[in-house]
């Protein structure tokens, strides 16, 4: 007969003979599942403490509900802290805690199944051993990287000594999640059962003999050895600083907390851990990643806040088996959705069949899919050339040419054969959808579902509203993207909708910049990128493909001539079949992986249009190619075209990879301070670029900030470093820069 102890915040304990299983459950608002936060671990506290007291028992097994083991840490808790020394403390108690727990004397095992992240997986690691289910939903990892901090609650000082330096270090860097088996593989796990015996198995294994594990001999020298340390170590500094992957502080700290703890020994890696926690939960960094995390959780739940009965999309057909309609198709496929795919051209359906083949392959290669999946996968997208199966389909997205009276043409075709409720949706990446809506029958079940290239990786999806849409198909949309796996935001019917109203003007100063000096190609890139852009503007025109540029920036051009053209660049390029990636000729020679500017294109464009007016210096081009950007934003804002600065930021990350670090532009021009912003557009616009001239909005706000946002002093040293490096002697000093 059990005896049960409850200590409170969902941890009980009970007894099974002299063997004890410690359960944790959490609220039923967190969906069952145990979150690390104060009021936990004071009652872990109090657990612990009483199964210190227990006399003579035969082992201790650590269980987490049916839904998972443990979240970890709650992140709202890492949000609210804003003195180090509280972070630090925070640190400290998690570790005594699980010191506690490791030096117990009796047999330990935790028994995973579903989640066992961040915090979770450091109380694991801190037992005697760890068995998992073999259920899909197992994972098993250390993420706080993700949230811009390092796992304090002893994981960088357990995870290396258990799996060896080289294959603990990528898993914190990376922020990387296990399966069961995966997670057994590398040694962290010790078995894997079935779901149903978990517990069972658990407590059989606190009979076994204990085994040390041991590391292989190459492991130990990468480990151990100051030589091996170094060559790791110096790999993973290669990662670190690549890219924008040097904005984020927290991979550097991870690296020097765990090979100080390495060095040193436990004590001090606990102190070094505790000591950069304080550091790294209470900086922007950090903060603007929670944010942009707590924006994204809002977003997946836009469905259920829309019109929480609104039901699911099951079964899909796509129309036009382009760039976009080919990875909707397949990546919706591959997410469990019967969908067909519809194509005049037979050779587009090929091209989509093979882009399925080659996302599967690449899946299955990784172990991120099983076969099985794959073939699912398979099974689950027809391609066909006759528009046939329309009736019966939850939702039909259009992908066609970016043409309106085509587009129109189509929808009369669709209407007519769709059944009532069906969504129809399209894909448009600029045409208004008040105007593709005027000829409609059923103008609420339509909706814009603007999805960004390519669609199988890009992870937001603008779902756009115009007048005469409902609640329920909005839903709808958002379910489906949801589905997909994509991150869903609201936006308004006008010019370019959100994302790329707001990257029309950047492009546009970019393009400006290329058009006074075609051979600075990669120096305009450099300097976005250094600004923290995942790739420069006209790296990102080739991508996009300069005809699809041209056309969405005659529409913005239209929508708002005092302020937006249609830059003659994409023109002379268009016509010279310089379509960019596509056509493997744009700002860059593409041939397969690797790409170089294009000495061609540099000449084509001095000859055609090149004005040879110097260029200003790198803080001057950066400033305006940015600052177009963050005006943009705020116009956006005021205009109502997205309802919060979360939403837009969190859009602007999602869409086009404004850094996260910065987190968004809102918040980024926040952090910099409003009035500085405003200052400074004042400036770049005194020629009478209207681009710059300082939207209502921003006024108002500037005004009201009488005390500029938090951190600029801590902003500043961000990127300020990237900017100036660039600055050529030749260069005249440029008017004071943004702090950022
Ligand atoms: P695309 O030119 O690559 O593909 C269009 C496909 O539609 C072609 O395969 C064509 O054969 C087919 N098609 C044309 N009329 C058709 C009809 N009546 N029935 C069936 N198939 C038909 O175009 P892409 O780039 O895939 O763009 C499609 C839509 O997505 C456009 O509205 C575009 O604005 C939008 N979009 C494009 C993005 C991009 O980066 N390319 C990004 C986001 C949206």
């Amino acid at each position: 007969m059990s005896v049960q102890r409850d200590f409170g915040a969902g941890v009980t304990l009970e007894s099974h003979g002299k063997k004890f299983v410690l359960r944790l459950s959490g609220a039923a608002s967190a969906g069952g599942l145990f979150v690390l936060d104060l009021a936990s671990v004071t009652a872990l506290e109090s657990a612990t403490q009483a199964i210190e007291e227990l006399a003579g028992i035969d082992g201790l097994v650590v269980i987490g509900h049916a839904r998972g083991f443990v979240a970890g840490a709650d992140v709202k808790m890492i949000e609210a802290v804003d003195d180090s020394g509280s972070a630090s403390e925070m640190s400290r108690r998690g570790q005594r805690l699980f010191r506690r727990l490791e030096r117990l004397k009796c047999p330990t095992v935790a028994a995973i199944h579903g989640a066992c992240l961040g915090g979770g997986c450091e109380l694991a690691l801190a037992l005697d051993r760890r068995i998992a289910t073999d259920d899909a939903s197992t994972k098993i990892g250390l993420p706080e990287v993700r949230l811009g901090i390092l796992p304090a609650w002893g994981g960088t000082q357990r995870l290396p000594r258990l799996l060896g330096l080289p294959q603990a270090l990528p898993m914190m860097l990376s922020g990387s999640q296990l399966d069961a088996r995966r997670a057994r593989r590398k040694g962290l796990v010790d078995r894997v059962v079935p779901a149903a015996f978990l517990l069972e198995k658990a407590i059989e294994e606190l009979d076994q003999p204990r085994r040390e594990r041991r590391l292989g001999m190459a492991a130990k020298i990468a480990t151990w050895t100051a030589a091996g340390r170094r060559i790791v170590a110096g790999k993973a500094r290669q990662e670190i600083e690549k890219g924008t992957n040097k904005l984020f502080p927290a991979p550097r700290r991870i690296l020097e907390v765990v090979l100080h703890g390495l060095k040193h020994g436990e004590d001090e890696g606990h102190a070094a851990e505790a000591r950069a926690l304080g550091e790294l939960a209470t900086g922007p960094v950090c903060k603007n990643l929670i944010r942009i995390f707590f924006a994204s959780e809002s977003a997946r739940k836009l469905a259920r806040t829309l019109d929480p009965s609104a039901p699911a999309i099951e079964r899909a057909l796509v129309v036009g088996g382009g760039v976009m309609g080919a990875g909707i198709a397949a990546h919706a496929a591959r997410k469990g959705i019967r969908t067909r795919l519809v194509d005049l051209a037979p050779a587009a359906l090929t091209r989509a069949t093979a882009r399925l083949e080659k996302t599967l392959a690449r899946a299955l290669k990784r172990r991120r899919i099983k076969r099985h999946d794959a073939q699912r996968a398979r099974d689950h997208l027809e391609v066909s050339t006759v528009m046939q199966g329309v009736r019966g389909r939850d939702l039909v997205l259009e992908a066609i040419a970016e043409k309106l009276e085509i587009k129109r043409t189509l929808y009369a075709d669709l209407e007519a054969k769709l059944g009532d409720d069906a969504v129809l949706a399209t894909n448009t990446s600029s045409l208004p959808l008040h105007e593709l809506a005027s000829s409609l029958r059923k103008p609420e079940n339509f909706v814009g579902l603007h999805f960004f290239n390519p669609p199988e990786q890009m992870p937001l999806v603008e779902i756009i509203r115009h007048d005469g849409v409902s609640d329920a198909t909005l839903a709808r949309a958002a379910k489906f993207a949801t589905k997909l796996g994509k991150v869903p935001v609201l936006v308004g019917d006008g010019a370019g909708f959100l994302v790329n109203r707001c990257l029309a003007p950047y492009l546009g100063q970019a393009l400006a910049l290329c058009a006074r000096r075609p051979s600075s190609v990669e120096r305009i890139d450099r300097i976005a990128c250094d600004f923290g852009m995942p790739m420069g503007p006209l790296r990102l025109l080739d991508e996009i493909g300069i005809d699809v540029a041209e056309s969405v920036c005659a529409v913005l051009a239209e929508a708002f001539p005092e302020r937006m053209s249609k830059p003659e660049t994409l023109g002379v390029l268009s016509e010279a079949g310089r379509l960019g990636c596509k056509s493997g000729q744009g700002f860059y020679e593409h041939e397969g992986r690797s790409s170089r500017p294009s000495d061609a294109t540099s000449k084509l464009l001095s000859q055609q249009i090149a004005s040879h007016d110097a260029l200003p210096n790198a803080t001057d081009m950066r400033d305006r190619m940015i600052l177009a950007l963050v005006l943009e934003a705020f116009r956006c804002l005021e205009d109502g075209i997205v309802a919060t600065e979360e939403e837009l930021d969190l859009a602007m990350v999602f869409g086009i990879g404004f850094p996260a670090a910065k987190g968004g532009p809102i918040r980024w021009a926040r952090d910099v301070g409003l009035d500085t912003i405003r200052a400074r557009a004042r400036e770049l616009g005194a020629n009478g670029d209207r681009a710059f001239e300082v939207p209502a909005l921003l006024m108002r706000l500037a005004d009201e900030a009488a005390n500029p946002a938090r951190g600029d002093a801590e902003a500043g040293a961000v990127t300020d470093a990237g900017a100036n490096e660039n600055r050529e002697p030749e260069e005249e000093a440029g008017s004071p820069a943004m702090s950022q």
